[in-house]
């Protein structure tokens, strides 16, 4: 068996797999908030932030190439965090096949506790973005979404209550996820136990600045801040 399969087969080779795939997820989530931010600088700045996107790497690279290959990184990186975490979750009930009859949690916070169901949020929330802000599939009267004009199809969705209600519930899921996934990310990787609150204390800001950032979004544009 190669060394990466070796690692693969154990519990905690899964568990470090979930680590680093998570630090490359949690690295998306704060590159695209300080994307997203641009919004408050209007429509120019972040159309021109969308298009560059696009243009990275040319012209040594073509149009595209460079977002097409961080796509397929962070594709790869969901993948395997959720199939780890699915191992994970089967070899954890096969281990305890007879339920707790004190199902009471007595040290976990509530963020670990829905840690799996939070994860399925999550995986519904990115499927809807995608077909909303990337491919104008939903959440657009027809001929409305526009490719070329992120910021447009950002405030014309927006204006639209129930989907920034859908957003902001998503981005409580994903803070609560994040809170408890960069602090366990520190635990598998084998952090100094003294620096334990330091390491809680990271996870907190990491999750606060991404929901409060990605929230202020929506809110700007329902209260007209951004139009
Ligand atoms: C209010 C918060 C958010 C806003 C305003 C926002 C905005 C956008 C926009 C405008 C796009 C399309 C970019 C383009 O095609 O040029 C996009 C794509 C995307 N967003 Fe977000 N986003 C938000 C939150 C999130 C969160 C929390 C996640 C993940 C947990 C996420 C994951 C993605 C992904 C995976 C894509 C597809 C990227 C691609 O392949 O083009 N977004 N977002």
């Amino acid at each position: 068996m190669s060394a990466v399969a070796a690692l693969w087969s154990t519990s905690i080779g899964k568990k470090a797999v979930m680590a680093v795939t998570g630090i490359v997820l949690v690295g998306f989530v704060i590159l695209h908030l300080a994307g997203n931010l641009k919004i408050y600088l209007g429509a120019g700045a972040f159309d021109a932030y969308a298009r560059g996107l696009r243009e990275l790497g040319e012209p040594i690279l073509a149009y595209g190439q460079a977002l097409w290959t961080l796509r397929l990184i962070l594709l790869a990186a969901v993948v395997l965090h959720i199939v780890a975490a699915v191992q994970l979750t089967l070899t954890s009930w096969a281990a305890r096949p007879v339920a707790y009859t004190e199902k009471e949690a007595v040290a976990a916070t509530y963020a670990a506790r829905t840690m799996r169901w939070g994860g399925v949020i999550l995986v519904l929330f990115v499927v809807y973005h995608i077909l909303h802000f990337t491919l104008g599939a939903v959440g657009y009267a027809p001929g409305q979404f526009q490719e070329a004009s992120a910021y447009r199809n950002v405030v014309n969705g927006f204006r639209v209550w129930y989907v920034s209600a859908f957003y902001i519930v998503a981005q409580a899921a994903l803070g609560l996820h994040l809170y408890h996934g960069v602090w366990s990310m520190f635990q598998t990787l084998g952090v100094d136990a003294r620096s334990n609150g330091v390491y809680r204390g990271l996870a907190v800001v990491v999750a606060v600045v991404v929901v409060v950032g990605n929230v202020s979004i929506p809110l700007a544009v329902l209260g007209g801040l951004v139009k």
